[in-house]
């Protein structure tokens, strides 16, 4: 795993939004998977920037949400759609129906299935961008989510509901939704690339986990060790617990 130090929350942004710009950049049309939350805002601010001075065109550009809580409509302020459509999708060229996020009421199985087939359908990912929960959650696969796992219907651990409570805006916890349809372990591994971000101290136990502890499915985030071509952009805060530090 290439692991990136860099000083702090702006740089981070910046290196991400360059990698995820020059994956685009590429090759004509790019299929990725794009994470929710805080960590990614400031990247998806200085893509949305690049792309209204002229530096980046998405018309080429395929994205599905890692995620979704399950039972919240796409319309929902507080719907990882609703996110996505708020930080990227109005603000720049991706085509109508080229921008994914799953399904996330009635059947299931067949959502979850419908998931899987839509990203095959596109050719698979080039790239799949990740936050980390404090507990090594990658997308909504907690720990003990099999590491064989396709997109499937999770019930949230306690304390990523108490997480996203707090960090989300949710006006109170009962208000967080209690499932959520996620990608699967080997959905993200089966991606060409893997990005994962990690900004402040809270999070540096689990890039250490990450990064240097035993590959167990009880820190999701650990197989990333196993992926081929996969690279952490960690500021110093969350490269805290680290033993060694590049620059
Ligand atoms: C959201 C997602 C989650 C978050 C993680 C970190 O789509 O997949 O795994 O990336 O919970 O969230 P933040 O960035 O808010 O700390």
């Amino acid at each position: 795993m290439n692991v990136i130090v860099v000083p702090d929350y702006e740089q981070l942004s910046l290196h991400a939004a360059e990698a995820v710009a020059a994956e685009i950049r590429a090759r004509a049309r790019t299929v990725l998977g794009l994470p929710t939350g805080n960590t990614p805002k400031g990247m998806y601010r200085e893509l949305v920037r690049m792309h209204q001075a002229g530096e980046l065109d998405f018309s080429g550009v395929v994205t599905f949400n890692l995620d979704e809580y399950w039972g919240l409509s796409p319309d929902h302020p507080m719907s990882f759609a609703y996110y996505m459509r708020t930080h990227l999708v109005d603000h720049v060229n991706i085509p109508p129906g080229q921008a994914h996020w799953p399904q996330s009421q009635g059947d299931q199985d067949a959502a979850c299935r419908a998931y899987e087939e839509q990203i095959r359908a596109a050719g698979g990912l080039d790239l799949v961008v990740l936050g980390i929960g404090n507990n090594g959650h990658i997308g909504f696969n907690e720990p003990g989510t099999p590491f064989d796992s396709r997109t499937h219907v999770v019930r949230l651990a306690e304390e990523t509901r108490l997480a996203n409570f707090r960090g989300y805006g949710f006006p109170d916890l009962d208000a967080v939704p209690k499932f959520g349809i996620s990608m699967g372990i080997a959905t993200i591994m089966s991606a060409r690339r893997v990005l994962l971000l990690a900004s402040g101290r809270e999070k540096a136990t689990a890039v250490a986990r990450t990064v240097a502890g035993p590959v167990t499915e009880q820190v999701p985030a650990s197989i990333l060790q196993r992926h081929p071509d996969a690279t952490i952009i960690v500021d110093e805060e969350a490269a805290f617990a680290l033993a060694s530090r590049e620059a």
